[in-house]
């Protein structure tokens, strides 16, 4: 009978011989790679980051769950929220091969100036929650890379520390306050301070129900409990950050008369709360008239969310619209802004330029919505993960994901400059509420 033990050493390989083990040697050798040890502890961090869902982890990890929260959340349900990035997802290309894309310009051209890529930063309230040089980093970041950033009214860096940042476009988004010499004080601070643009945000009659944020009992600025000193030990980093930097506060209304809240920084009161105590739901079309006396340069009306208010819109002559639902924190259930592209840019796209703002995560979703009509995308959340997971590095190496996605994906597609990035690249049944709404 054979001997069981003698079976299974005859399966093993056999011992190499000297030659051998000199041959194995060399073979790997040739293919390991060690990598340099990083010893930059973000350099590290980003280097294993490759896409915007990569940070937006990190930064799940790396900040308190109540301010991750109120930068990822949605309203309701947070369908709109998922309806704006399916939007994309549902999109296909039709791409066109053998075009000599050996050169590939995404450059273009938005509210008469030129853009070296179609991006424009969105406003977002409260940046400093998410790194303490926050709406600064953004700014300087922005510069970089040449695109406009869009300044909050809610920002916590002043019209004029961001407009000091050095070179960049930066527009100023307004919200309007119902004390309307409030507003027209932080416009004629934009104009002076060389802003570019004004960006009017009209989907904010009240605030959304970002249920996330009411759960966790989130406020403005955020409320050391119990909860919160537990979140904030669980991130240290985050905190040692926060709790060393001065205090954050809403920066451009802190005038007094701007009433009691964040801006006076005497309490902390809920973003609901605040919103609905100061803004003016009254805000109708003759405020966009009003706001045009009190400026002179280019309006963008922002979340515009069907046809008929684009047509308005044209009608009262702003010189674009941004078809957005505010990143699905306002109305659930409002259209995804890529699906609004083709009937609004059918309807007045000869009148205003469009931006389409909302679920951009990558540099393809920006090419989808420049083939559809849009002249440039909008994109929030996404640098604001670059810069909750590594500040602003982190959105340093936001913008250039997006930059070398767009170029490769034009390349992909066989588009050699913007120009070539017409409704043919994207497939016809890509917009199925976008044909809804061609018929409105
Ligand atoms: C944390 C956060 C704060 C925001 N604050 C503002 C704001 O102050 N004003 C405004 O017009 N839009 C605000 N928005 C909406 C953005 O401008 C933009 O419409 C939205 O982020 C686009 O969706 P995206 O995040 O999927 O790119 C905010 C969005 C986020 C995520």
């Amino acid at each position: 009978m054979a001997d069981p033990l003698s079976r299974r050493r005859s399966r093993l390989p056999p011992a190499p011989a000297a030659g051998g083990l000199a041959q194995a040697v060399e073979t790997l050798r040739s293919v390991l790679r060690f990598r340099p040890i990083e010893l930059d502890p973000v350099a590290r961090r980003l280097a294993r980051a490759t896409s915007v869902h990569e940070l937006r982890g990190i930064a799940r990890r790396r900040l308190p769950r109540g301010v991750f929260d109120y930068i990822d959340g949605g309203a309701e349900d947070e369908r709109t929220m998922a309806a704006n990035a399916a939007a994309y997802a549902r999109t296909t290309f039709r791409p066109r091969v053998l075009r000599d894309v050996g050169t590939v310009d995404p450059a273009t051209t938005l509210l008469g100036r030129p853009l070296p890529l179609p991006l424009v930063l969105a406003p977002t309230g409260f940046t400093r929650i998410a790194d303490p040089a926050g709406e600064l980093a953004v700014a300087r970041a922005a510069g970089r890379a040449g695109l406009p950033y869009t300044l909050s009214t809610l920002s916590t860096r002043t019209i004029e520390e961001v407009a000091a940042v050095g070179p960049g476009r930066h527009w100023f988004q307004v919200y309007v306050w119902r004390d309307r010499g409030l507003v027209r004080d932080m416009v004629e601070r934009a104009a002076a301070a060389g802003y570019e643009a004004l960006v009017l945000t009209v989907d904010t009659a009240v605030l959304g129900r970002r249920e996330r944020d009411v759960r966790r009992g989130f406020t403005l600025p955020p409320k050391i409990g119990l909860g919160t000193l537990l979140d904030g030990a669980l991130h240290p980093s985050w905190t040692w950050a926060f709790v060393r930097a001065e205090p954050i506060r809403f920066a451009n209304v802190a005038e007094p008369g701007a009433g009691s809240g964040p801006g006076d920084g005497s309490q902390a009161v809920s973003l609901a709360d605040y919103i609905n105590s100061q803004f003016d739901p009254a805000l109708s079309w003759d405020d966009v008239a009003w706001l045009r006396s009190v400026w002179d340069g280019p309006i963008v009306l922002k979340g515009i969310q069907t046809v008929e208010d684009a047509r308005l819109a044209a009608d009262a002559g702003v010189e674009a619209v941004a078809l957005s639902n505010h990143g699905g924190r306002q109305l659930d259930g409002a259209p995804a802004p890529l699906d609004l592209v083709a009937p609004v840019a059918d309807a007045v796209g000869d009148r205003v330029e469009i931006i389409c703002d909302g679920g951009v995560r990558r540099g393809s979703d920006i090419v989808k919505a420049v083939a559809l009509g849009a002249r440039a995308a909008m994109a929030g959340r996404a640098y604001l993960y670059g810069l909750g997971a590594a500040g602003e590095r982190g959105v340093d190496h936001v913008l250039a994901l997006l930059a070398a996605d767009v170029r490769r994906t034009m390349a992909l597609v066989g588009a050699r400059t913007v120009a070539d990035l017409t409704p043919a690249v994207v497939s016809a049944g890509a917009s199925a509420q976008g044909d809804q709404q061609r018929h409105v």
